[in-house]
């Protein structure tokens, strides 16, 4: 059987160690070094990067049934999200997209624009008084607002909500690069700083749940439509506990992509793209910066994939952020330049995956793409913003893709 090519690694741990120490660069250098498939050893653990659009789509739309996701990521991100849309196990998730599709559709977010307006009056106004902001911090905020909002009617403290998805963000991600996760043994063994941001997150979501479940005159919002969602066979509702695990997957999956991709937007379009259109800028953006890096699903029966053996148990890994700057793809692929989005490309679009493929595709893709272009034509409506000099940008390839520092921009009235 021929095994595609790769890197030998280290004795013990493979690969592992260079894939942590630099992510993006690893992967980079192995599609350069070895081509568009690519074998790697994570400690006991075998993968294949595959970065031809061909390859993704028998893995992401034709060949479902072989590719689930009872992977390491999925299994430590249910330790915040419960028995979700996130989880690995296909007939839990089936139910909870049979559940969730219905809520996520576009006429579903009509109040995005005033939402979104109501919020951006008195931060746009604080930025002018404050001269200069740190974007990316500005977005966090911003989206958890919006997002509390949109989802779920509310303003319960966005800062509170905030902070505690952070820290349950860094400390998942940590888990999945660890060799080995104490917590997979013994919930006990998760830090004390997981623990207590989960239980604030707990604490804030089932407040919410309960109070709608008394409201009499309730709001039409994300929340109460999945309140009252009922499985079609045996019309069963749900449980305050399945309506935690929604809510919480809901602001993991939603929140800290979109806003994170945003500062990516007013990033590369402050170099002099302010008065492209805005769903354009933020199209170029997440093709750079794709929120989403890395997308991994388990191997159930041995596969061919361009020939080479892909073995049973293995993980399959696809990679956005590498997609996105195949030189066949993409012309010049590190230039920003929103008008690759201008027109029908199809050719393009098939090596364009920001937001994933096939049943597992992004559900909030509409709500995304909605509030990422109000957020940014308000913005760019009224300011200018510039990078204030002497910093240098890095990405941090966490559970998103993240600025490693602050970013400050300086804001200047149009
Ligand atoms: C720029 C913003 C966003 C990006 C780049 C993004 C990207 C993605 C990607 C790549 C996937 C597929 C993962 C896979 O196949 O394993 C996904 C799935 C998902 N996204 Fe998003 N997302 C964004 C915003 C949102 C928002 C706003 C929400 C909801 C409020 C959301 C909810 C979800 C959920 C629930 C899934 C799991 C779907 C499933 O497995 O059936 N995302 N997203």
């Amino acid at each position: 059987m021929t095994r595609a090519p790769g890197p030998q690694g280290g004795l013990i741990l493979g690969s592992l160690s260079d894939f942590k120490a630099d992510s993006l660069g690893f992967l980079s250098n192995a599609v350069r070094d070895y081509g568009d498939i690519v074998r790697f050893r994570f400690g006991p653990m075998t993968a294949h990067l595959i970065n031809r659009p061909e390859y993704i789509e028998q893995v992401l739309s034709r060949n479902t049934a072989n590719y689930d996701k009872a992977t390491r990521s999925a299994s430590r991100i249910a330790a915040t999200t419960g028995d979700s849309l996130l989880s690995a196990n296909q007939t839990a998730w089936k139910r909870h997209r049979r559940l969730i599709q219905p809520v996520f559709q576009p006429r579903c977010f009509d109040n995005v624009g005033s939402v979104i307006d109501s919020l951006m009056d008195p931060t746009l106004a604080r930025w002018e008084a404050e001269g200069s902001i740190d974007i990316v911090d500005e977005m966090m905020q911003l989206v958890i607002a919006a997002a509390i909002k949109i989802l779920f009617s509310s303003d319960i403290d966005p800062q509170r909500l905030n902070a505690a998805l952070e820290v349950v963000l860094a400390d998942t991600w940590r888990r999945i690069e660890a060799p080995l996760d104490g917590a997979m043994i013994s919930p006990r063994l998760h830090r004390p700083a997981f623990k207590a941001a989960v239980r604030t997150i707990d604490e804030m979501v089932l407040s919410l749940i309960q109070n709608r479940r008394l409201l009499k005159d309730r709001p039409d919002d994300v929340l109460t439509r999945l309140l009252v969602a009922h499985e079609t066979e045996g019309e069963v509702q749900l449980s305050d506990k399945e309506l935690r695990d929604a809510a919480v997957t809901l602001l993991l999956a939603g929140h800290e992509t979109t806003a994170n991709a945003l500062s990516w937007a007013f990033i590369h379009a402050s170099g002099g793209f302010a008065t492209a259109n805005p769903a354009h800028i933020f199209a170029e953006a997440i093709r750079l910066h794709p929120s989403i890096w890395i997308v991994e699903r388990r191997t159930i029966e041995d596969d061919r994939i361009a020939g080479y053996h892909i073995p049973r148990g293995s993980s399959v890994l696809i990679s956005p952020y590498i997609l996105h700057r195949h030189p066949d793809f993409w012309p010049d692929p590190e230039r920003f330049d929103p008008s690759r989005f201008a027109g029908e490309q199809p050719r393009l679009r098939q090596a364009y995956m920001p937001f994933g493929l096939g049943q597992h595709r992004c559900v909030g893709l509409y709500l995304a793409n909605k509030m990422a272009a109000h957020i940014i034509a308000a913005v760019f409506g009224r300011f200018e913003l510039r990078l204030l000099p002497g910093q240098t940008l890095g990405a941090l390839a966490g559970i998103t893709l993240r600025h490693d520092q602050p970013v400050r921009m300086q804001v200047t009235r149009k």
